[in-house]
Order: C-alpha cells, then structure tokens, then sequence
C-alpha cells in the first residue's frame, strides 16, 4: 500500500511525497510587464516549505497576447530568465520539484492583451468570432511554447507543463466545438492532439530527456475515452506526467460512487489511474481539503500524486499537515482567490494564519 510520504519517480527525478501544488495563478504578484516578483519568490519559496513535494508554478504566458490579464506572469523573453531561476531555486532549496505551466489564452484571450486566435474562427466570450490560426501561425504558436520551454530549462525548473484543460488554447485544439479544422490539426484523436503533441516532441529534443513533461489534460472532452485518447497521443510525444483537470465539457455521469470521498471531477483523474498505471504517474484533483480524502485516494492506489490548489493557497502547511498530522488552516471554500484580475484577492484564511 503507497503512503502519502512515499517518494515516486517522475522521468528520473524522484519527488518527495505524493503532494503537489496545482499550478494557480495569483494576478496580484505580477505587474504589466510580466515580470516575476519577490512576491512570487516569497509565496513560492512558502510553498516548498509547508512540504509540497512537487510545485506546478501558475499557468504562465508565452506571448503577451496569451496572457489572461496585464498582471499576468509570462516568459516569452530571457529577460525573464533571473526571476524564474529565483523561483525554481526558491523552491529546490526547500526540496521540491519545480515545474513551470506555460499557457496562451488562444481564443479567450484578453482584448487588452491580443487578440482572439484559435483553431477556427468559432464565436468568442464577448461575441465576436476568434481568427483562425493558419498553419504558419500554428508552427509560430509552437516555437513559442518551445523557446518559453528552453528558457525553464535555463532557469532551473525541472521540466515544464502544457495547460491542455479549462479551455484555453491547447483544450481549444482538442475540443470539437472550438475545432473545427479539416486539416491535419482537426479531426481525428490524432490530429486534434497533434498541436500539443509537436510541442512536446520539440521541447524533448530542445531540452534532453531528462527534462520533465509534463500535460495538465481534460478528464473529458466530449467524454471519458475521448480524452484520454488523446492523452495517449501525448504519451506517445513524450509526457511523463498527466495532471487531469476538467476540458470545457462535464464529468460524465456514473465515474464515482455517492460513498467516494472525492468529486467527478477528481473522479476523473482516477480513471486515468486505471489506465496509464504503471507506464506515466497520473494526478487527481478538486476540492480536496481534508488530510483523510488526500490519505484515501493515495493509500486505495485510485492515484499517484494528489494535486491541491485553495487547500495550499489557504495554508502552504496544508501537505506538512497531512504528512506528519499537524494543525493546519482549512480553506474557507470562499469564492476570493478565484476573483479575476482586477479584484483584489487576499485570501481571509491566509489572514487567520498569521492573526
Ligand atoms: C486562484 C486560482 C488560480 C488558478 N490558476 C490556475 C492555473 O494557473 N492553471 C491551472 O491549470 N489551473 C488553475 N486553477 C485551477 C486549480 O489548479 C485547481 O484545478 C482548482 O482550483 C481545483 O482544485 P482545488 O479544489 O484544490 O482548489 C486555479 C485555481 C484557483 C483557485
């Protein structure tokens, strides 16, 4: 039976224990021009200290047009090398495995920050119709995640994470609705994965094999099997580690029990479980606040790593709490640290931790 303090080997780079840091991006540490601040380094460093054994830093944009706001981290010049290798150091003196996630908005993109682009021009958010992207501009598209990747290597991050769920570009490539592409990007399992599945390919080249890939992929999307057809596409790339969220469709019905201590969404990445179990350590995640519901799904083998956001966010304790039983503060489930980029989001369990 695994143990939440049980190590487990990612590509050949052990980590700690079976908790990870979802990524989670904090709009209120980055100014307009992207740039890591000692906030992020404090909030991180934090983090590795309350015993995370592998940290996802937040989804972080590879071109200023991809980000979700102007106070939105980015890495698409080596200026910005220094801040992220003070992150990646920040958390590797503290004993955690630093990933980066590297992002682009594609057709949710920010009017502020550029436009909405994407595999077809589909209907955006605020009803306009997005461009579709041509085949030179998708091999662009992918030169950027390759060189934002080059330079995680530079800084010290372990490896790199695609955001392939919650419905931006990569999840826009995978999805039916938002792809709508008769070429060899749409279509097929095969090619709805194939965006994603080049970056991949490149950055394991650019970057050696040692390097960690990782993908942050959708549970579902139309359903189940679809989506994780394509997760195999991104094995087969490359990726040593699927993180499951949710795409832009909802868990099917029927995946958990009314007894499960864990929701459809995490339910999910169970499922991956069962099916790349032995061959890429898989994650689960989504309202998971209790020690117990992190100990039930490690120790029933239903996962590898357990991934937890506003637990960590409300108390960067909160894996040190599940590993040795300590006290910790438990999330409001308050709705704060989800506001958008203009409101300001200091969590109130954050303020109860240091009363
Ligand atoms: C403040 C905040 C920021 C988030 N930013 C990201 C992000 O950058 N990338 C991502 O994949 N998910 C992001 N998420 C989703 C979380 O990683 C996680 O999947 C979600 O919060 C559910 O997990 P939880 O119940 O443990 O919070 C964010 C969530 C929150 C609350």
């Amino acid at each position: 039976m695994a143990k939440v303090s049980d190590p487990i080997v990612i590509n050949k780079t052990t980590v700690k224990n079976r908790i990870t840091f979802a990524p989670t991006v904090k709009f209120d540490m980055a100014g307009p021009d992207a740039m890591v601040t000692e906030e992020h380094i404090r909030h991180y460093r934090e983090r590795a200290e309350g015993g995370a054994g592998l940290i996802c830093v937040e989804a972080t944009a590879v071109e200023p047009g991809g980000r979700f706001a102007k106070n939105h981290l980015g890495f698409w010049d080596d200026t910005m090398i220094d801040g992220h290798a003070r992150i990646a150091s920040a958390c590797h003196e503290n004993g955690a495995v630093v990933l980066i996630q590297l992002n682009h908005t594609g057709i949710t993109a920010n009017p502020e920050c550029g436009p909405a682009i994407g595999p077809s021009a589909v209907e955006t958010r605020s009803g306009k119709t997005a461009k579709e992207m041509t085949i030179t501009e998708i091999k662009a598209m992918q030169d950027l995640f390759v060189n934002a990747a080059i330079r995680a290597k530079k800084a010290g991050y372990d490896g790199i994470q695609l955001h392939g769920c919650h419905g931006y570009l990569i999840n826009q490539f995978v999805n039916k609705k938002t792809n709508l592409r008769t070429d060899e990007y749409g279509g097929s399992v095969e090619n709805r994965a194939r965006f994603a599945a080049e970056i991949l390919k490149r950055i394991r080249s650019e970057c050696g094999e040692d390097f960690i890939l990782s993908v942050r992929t959708v549970g579902a999307d139309p359903e189940l099997a679809d989506a994780i057809a394509i997760a195999e596409e991104y094995v087969k790339a490359g990726c040593d580690y699927l993180q499951v969220s949710h795409g832009m469709s909802e868990a099917e019905p029927g995946l958990k029990s009314e007894s499960d201590p864990y929701n459809t969404i995490c339910a999910m990445g169970v499922q991956f479980h069962k099916v790349f179990k032995g061959r890429v350590p898989t994650s689960c995640v989504n309202s998971i606040f209790e020690p117990d519901q992190v100990k039930y799904l490690i120790e029933n083998d239903l996962t590898d790593t357990v991934d937890l956001a506003r637990a960590i966010l409300a108390d960067p304790g909160f894996p040190n709490a599940v590993l040795n039983g300590t006290p910790y503060v438990r999330c409001f489930e308050c709705p704060r640290c989800q506001y958008g980029p203009f409101t300001p989001h200091k969590c109130p369990a954050e303020k109860k931790r240091t009363l």
